[in-house]
């Protein structure tokens, strides 16, 4: 079986190269891929996506590639929706010809963040935000075309590899005094690694069981805000390399409004992962797990 891979150098991308090697024949493709690499690889490019899973004929196709910078999507919107609705969509229905199980990934910011309780995968949506209009409409296209699918809803996803939230924070840690964290956003910071690791689980359980298919939430257990999360991080960096010199004594807490973005962003992203843990009989583990394994590869 061929599992064609799409996003291959993102976050979630990159893990997937490891987790959904062991599946079959991968064909990792990124933005940049043209036929002569196996295929077109390039989101904005939908007649180019339909001709690659014509050609290839992949018993899966993951993709993992997106438009994710979430404030400047306020200003392309057009761009945004090409990436996060029209490709998914056109992945979809060319995944539906040749009858492949589609897999793609979602995320919290379809919910407008009220309330205090996590998300089911039927509670309202309400997107806040063009990137959470647009992959909310991606989910929509891919339904819509009746392929068989899996969504996985994610949120706060981090890597060891490139830029993250984390290693923000250890620069800023050693360069300042004082820090101040929003501290009135909750969610869960998830792994890629984690997500690469259940999303191979699941397409093998979801080819052998078609009732598998549908949308489910997948983020790591418990909760934390952003003030939380940065507090964590200083905590785990100063016990596993007491040399390093962090300045910051003090991670105060400030709301949202302290740092106005163009994009809203909801408060609360707490993802219920029942469905998920319970269809797939996985146990998801808490945030802190992930999160002090990556700071141990990075440090
Ligand atoms: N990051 C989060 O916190 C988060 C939270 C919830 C849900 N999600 C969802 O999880 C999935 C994976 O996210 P991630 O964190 O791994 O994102 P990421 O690290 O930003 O990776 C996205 C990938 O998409 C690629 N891409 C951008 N434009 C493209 C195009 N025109 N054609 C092909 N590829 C293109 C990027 O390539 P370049 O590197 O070349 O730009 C990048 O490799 C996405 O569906 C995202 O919406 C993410």
């Amino acid at each position: 079986m061929k599992v064609l891979l799409l996003g291959k150098n993102g976050q979630v991308g990159w893990e997937l190269q490891r987790s959904l090697a062991p599946l079959g024949e991968l064909v990792a493709l990124d933005r940049h891929s043209t036929l002569t690499d196996g295929g077109c690889g390039d989101l904005n490019d939908l007649d180019g996506l339909r001709d690659t899973v014509r050609r290839l004929r992949p018993g899966v196709i993951v993709n993992a590639a997106a438009h994710t910078a979430v404030d400047k999507a306020e200003s392309e919107p057009d761009l945004a929706r090409t990436l996060n609705a029209r490709a998914p969509g056109a992945l979809a229905e060319a995944a539906n010809g040749v009858g492949a199980l589609l897999v793609h990934y979602s995320t919290d910011y379809v919910f407008d963040g009220g309330g205090h309780t996590p998300w089911t995968e039927d509670a309202t949506t309400g997107p806040l935000s063009v990137y959470g209009q647009t992959k909310l409409e991606g989910e929509r296209l891919i339904a819509a075309a009746g392929a068989r699918h899996l969504i996985f809803r994610t949120s706060w996803v981090y890597a060891a590899r490139g830029g993250n939230f984390a290693r923000t924070m250890l620069r800023l840690a050693q360069e300042r005094e004082r820090l101040a964290v929003i501290d009135d956003q909750v969610g869960a910071p998830t792994g890629a690694e984690l997500i690469a690791d259940v999303t191979a689980h699941a397409i093998r359980q979801t080819l052998s069981d078609e009732a598998c298919c549908g949308t489910y939430h997948l983020a790591a257990a418990g909760e934390t805000s952003w003030n939380g999360y940065a507090r964590f991080v200083l905590e785990t960096a100063r016990a596993l390399k007491p040399e390093l010199l962090i300045k910051a004594q003090e991670v105060a807490t400030v709301p949202t409004s302290a740092y106005p973005t163009p994009a809203r962003r909801p408060l609360n992203s707490r993802l219920d992962t029942s469905y998920l843990r319970s269809t797939f009989g996985l146990n998801l583990p808490d945030w802190q797990h992930g999160v002090r394994r990556m700071l141990a590869e990075i440090l």
